[in-house]
């Protein structure tokens, strides 16, 4: 069976590396990475022309095609492809809207009865400072479009607020900001595979959004991940699945527009409950690589049965008891300004420690090294027998591997791995 992975980041290499697990598997990504250049068939394709995806499809005449990356989904990708008779695994435009547009993700939300933060949708500053004085300090002030995770400003500082407000509002035309109230405890990235009427949940996550240690610094895509929750509360999938999960799924088909593909539900355990923080519409990065580490079935047979809406007959999900850990190694000066060309080596030595080193922004040049291209660069995961075990592997690894101006967060996992996460805590 040939599979179709359109994406390059460190999560297509996570995927891709997955499905060939099975030896019935064959993969060509697009465009791909020299990572994924090593152990799958790429092509060159600009992921946002649409129609040069349509044509590449045609050429290689897969039996179905992963969509990895939101910006394709949410302009319409998955559509064009089934529409020239692809199965394919992703969303359609009108239901990658959940992570296109906050409001609308707000809207379906409330209509689902799901439980989420308090919000109000400005167009004005006047608009957005009263919402802002309403809901009171720490302040969150999101764009309503898509921003590769960077669109979310949470902050004490109200004049830096409503800057970030303002510049949302400005930067297009139809700018717009949803403004909401705080949502304190614990952070969860549930990802749930749907064919649009059933949904089944995968393991759960813990991402690091922001740079530093501590949670020091701005947001950014993401800079490591950890799987199981040792912390999350008893029946935590079951529930969110009850709760969250399967409404949503319930309220895009009641419309019409079907949900098909990963729902992927950013959650905040609070003192008061879960709360969803928002959704996206596809799989996350770097949770995918800590997620799909532990998956023992086959994620092929998933995707598939997902995409010709046979989820209800595919036996339960088995997962290894094992923990994983993945670490971001980024660019220096990301996620402001990453600066790009550096070389990197060693990687060989971290995948000889048993590391799996999945790559994101790498390039090769004419001379065959491995050089610095995007701000997450590498995502190095390992699994082990606790956290514990999967961090200090993941770290070997990472110790391994050199790259000027090279940065990383020293505490995915640790706080989880002792034991020192309670709920009410902000991750
Ligand atoms: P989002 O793009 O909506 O996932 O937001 C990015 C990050 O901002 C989240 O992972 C949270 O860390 C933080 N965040 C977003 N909304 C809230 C909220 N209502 N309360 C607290 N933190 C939030
Ligand atoms: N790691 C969060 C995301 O993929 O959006």
């Amino acid at each position: 069976m040939l599979i179709l992975v359109i994406g390059q980041g460190a999560r297509e290499h996570a995927i891709t590396h997955t499905l060939l697990l099975d030896p019935n598997i064959e993969v060509v990504c697009a465009p791909g990475n020299p990572g994924i250049a090593q152990i799958a068939k790429i092509a060159p394709v600009d992921v946002n022309e649409i129609s040069s995806v349509v044509d590449l499809a045609k050429t290689h005449k897969p039996d179905l095609v992963v969509i990895g990356p939101e910006a394709p989904l949410v302009a319409g990708l998955a559509d064009e492809l089934r529409s020239a008779g692809f199965l394919v695994f992703g969303p359609s435009k009108a239901a990658a809207a959940l992570e296109g547009s906050k409001s609308f993700a707000k809207e379906i939300m409330q209509a689902a009865g799901v439980p989420t933060a308090d919000s109000k949708y400005c167009q004005s500053v006047p608009e957005a400072k009263a919402a802002l004085e309403l809901f009171g300090s720490p302040y969150v002030v999101k764009d309503d479009g898509l921003a590769a995770g960077k669109g979310v400003v949470v902050t004490d500082d109200f004049d830096m607020a409503v800057a970030h407000a303002m510049a949302c509002i400005d930067s297009r035309d139809g700018g717009a900001v949803v403004i909401e109230e705080f949502l304190d405890g614990p952070e969860v990235s549930l990802f749930g595979v749907s064919d649009g009427t059933t949904i089944v949940p995968l393991t759960p996550a813990q991402d690091f959004k922001r740079v530093g240690d501590n949670d020091a610094g701005p947001n950014t895509g993401g800079m490591g991940a950890y799987s199981p929750l040792p912390w999350a509360p008893k029946n935590f999938v079951t529930e969110v699945t009850k709760t969250v999960l399967q409404p949503m799924i319930a309220e895009m088909n009641r419309r019409g527009t079907p949900f098909v593909g990963l729902l992927f539900a950013g959650l905040a355990v609070t003192s008061r409950g879960v709360r969803v923080i928002e959704f996206n519409a596809r799989f996350g990065d770097p949770e995918t690589q800590v997620v799909l580490a532990r998956l023992n079935s086959s994620l092929s047979e998933l995707l598939v049965a997902a995409a010709t809406g046979k989820l209800s007959s595919l036996p339960a999900l088995d997962w290894k008891p094992d923990s994983a850990v993945t670490v971001v190694m980024a660019a220096k000066g990301y996620p402001e300004s990453p600066s790009l060309g550096a070389v990197i080596s060693g990687i060989n030595h971290a995948q000889e420690l048993g590391s799996l080193v999945y790559h994101a922004g790498t390039k090769t040049n004419d001379d065959g090294e491995l050089l610095v291209n995007g701000g997450r660069v590498l995502s190095v995961t390992a699994l082990g027998s606790d956290l514990a075990v999967a961090r200090s592997q993941a770290y070997s690894g990472v110790e391994r591997i050199r790259f000027d101006g090279e940065h990383h967060r020293s505490d995915i996992a640790l706080k989880a791995a002792l034991g020192e996460i309670r709920l009410g805590d902000h991750n």
